[in-house]
């Protein structure tokens, strides 16, 4: 059995005050909850105060986003061993929206992966199809070619360790959620792709589910057997939705 995961991210949501809140108001509540992992991907200037409140606790932190070079003239970029400074486990790379908003190619994301995995850092690599996608039936053809790009950048090997997340656009933040049965095809999609290179890095590979998981469906989504937790947007900034839904992926 492979162990579940829940990834908070805030996006671009925070302030000094109201993480403190949010942070303490977790580590207040995960004792309670069982074997599950969990972790938050805060804005950048917060990792220091993540790392200060989280260091001693059962949960992990990390960035959104990270640069594909280790060091040098990019104004603005953050490198992964700055982020392994600050006691970042996870880093979220290729989200859609970085994909959609500011241009991230696969070429980049591959690069992103490479950079954070080679670093140390655990990569969640996120792939999901738009709506249009989705309604032309082209779902496992988007998505495939999106893994093939960084498994072929990366090599299979660079998976072991790292982690997939299949968010479908149209489910981000607006509510929908794909079905557990639509959701629980795809990560079988993912992982049957990835066996086709290495059967034990895909066995052991942590795939989660992102877009609108809530309390409500969380329970049902991380049931199916290729689910292996969540990534968590909006629900992740409310203490007590973050809580139950590393509860419903405790059982
Ligand atoms: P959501 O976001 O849970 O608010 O839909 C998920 C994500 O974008 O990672």
């Amino acid at each position: 059995m492979r162990p579940k995961l829940v990834v908070g991210n805030w996006k671009m949501h925070g302030s000094l005050s109201g993480n403190k809140n949010l942070l303490q108001g977790l580590v207040a509540g995960v004792g309670a909850i069982g074997e599950v992992s969990a972790s938050v991907c805060v804005p950048f200037p917060y990792l220091a105060q993540a790392q200060q409140m989280l260091a001693a606790t059962p949960i992990s932190w990390g960035a959104q986003n990270l640069s594909e070079h280790a060091q040098g003239a990019y104004t603005g970029e953050v490198a992964a061993a700055m982020l392994l400074e600050f006691g970042c486990r996870h880093v979220i790379v290729g989200h859609s929206e970085r994909r959609a908003l500011y241009g991230e190619t696969d070429a980049v994301v591959a690069a992103k992966f490479v950079a954070a995995k080679s670093a140390g850092l655990v990569p969640i690599l996120c792939v999901g199809e738009t709506l249009a996608q989705r309604e032309s039936g082209q779902t496992a053809e988007v998505v495939a070619a999106q893994m093939v790009a960084v498994l072929d950048k990366a090599g299979v090997g660079a998976f072991a360790g790292a982690v997939v997340a299949y968010e479908p656009v149209w489910a981000i933040g607006t509510g929908k959620t794909a079905s557990p049965e639509q959701a629980q095809e795809v990560h079988a999609a993912i992982r049957a792709l990835v066996a086709g290179r290495d059967e034990v890095i895909a066995a052991g590979l942590q795939i989660l589910y992102g877009g609108s998981v809530k309390a409500q469906n969380a329970g049902e989504i991380f049931v199916k057997p290729d689910i292996d937790g969540g990534l968590v947007g909006g629900a992740s900034l409310v203490v007590d939705d973050f809580l139950a839904i590393c509860q419903a992926a405790s059982r």
